[in-house]
């Protein structure tokens, strides 16, 4: 078993950010990702819808041999962690926990800011997370829908880019928060970007940005030596798989996996 894969899902490419760090932190495990490119995005639709889509996702990497199921994305990991943890006996982690408690870890304050899909905010998943580690946090969540396309465009350090996020930090850094996190796969990779608009437009505000993958790597971690499933001393196999247009998950993917992910594999769910 512990020669089995890590099954990791996303409504898309943007978990490919989750996929990066588990694969620089684990580089003898073997990865199978797969992305819902055909049905991208969840952040917009309703929580059934998502339940549905991730259920259905999640079957098809169980029938791959795979020791775990990491939910990479923000907006699934909110609605449907607890049914695709009663649908399998392997373990089944998602980031909003470890979002959550990397949030505990870097605020001074106690007040956090969470940006995510319309879908996330809207579950109160992080909020309740937060909340249960800190009763006391102060949190203010807000859709930050622009980004996606923005990234998908590969728009990463441009002027449209840098305005948006202007836009969106303002009320942040007007509410005096401390910590943000970046609760959805695809913000990430604008890291070096809102560092660099904190620093130039808002007088160097000191925000802590806070991304589960991270976080949700060393539980993972944690968990497999604590079940005996580390893979052995090895070049870990990394499989792409997405629902629609493998040619442009592979040219977007390099993005936000900073390596090649060809060959990708269409499949039909
Ligand atoms: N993967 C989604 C998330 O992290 C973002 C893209 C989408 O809306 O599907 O919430």
């Amino acid at each position: 078993m512990h020669r089995a894969a890590i099954g990791i899902f996303d409504s898309g490419i943007g978990g490919l950010t989750v996929a990066t760090e588990i694969h620089r932190s684990l580089p003898h495990e073997d990865l199978i990702y797969l992305g819902d490119t055909a049905r991208l995005p969840y952040g917009t639709k309703s929580a059934g819808t998502v339940v549905r889509y991730a259920e259905r996702a999640v079957e098809l990497l169980l029938r791959y041999p795979i020791k775990a199921v990491v939910i990479a994305c923000n907006t699934a990991s909110a609605h449907a962690l607890e049914p695709l943890r009663a649908s399998t006996e392997l373990p089944v982690l998602g980031v909003i926990g470890p979002g959550a408690r990397a949030a505990i870890a870097a605020t001074r304050s106690k007040k956090i800011a969470v940006a995510g899909t319309e879908a996330t905010v809207r579950s109160g998943a992080y909020q309740s997370a937060i909340h249960a580690l800190a009763p006391d946090a102060e949190i203010t969540a807000t859709p930050w829908p622009l980004l996606v396309p923005l990234a998908e465009e590969g728009w990463i350090d441009h002027s449209v880019t840098r305005l948006t996020l202007e836009t969106y930090l303002s009320p942040i850094v007007d509410s005096g928060v401390d910590t943000l996190v970046l609760g959805c796969t695809h913000y990430p990779v604008f890291k070096p970007l809102i560092r660099d608009v904190l620093t130039h437009h808002f007088d160097s505000y000191p925000l802590a940005l806070v991304d589960s993958a991270e976080a949700l790597t060393t539980e993972l971690d944690g968990l497999l030596n604590e079940r005996e499933l580390k893979a052995p001393e090895r070049d870990g196999r990394r499989s792409f798989f997405c629902t629609d247009a493998p040619d442009r998950f592979g040219r977007v993917g390099e993005v936000f996996f900073g390596a090649s992910v060809e060959p990708v594999f269409a499949v039909d769910l």
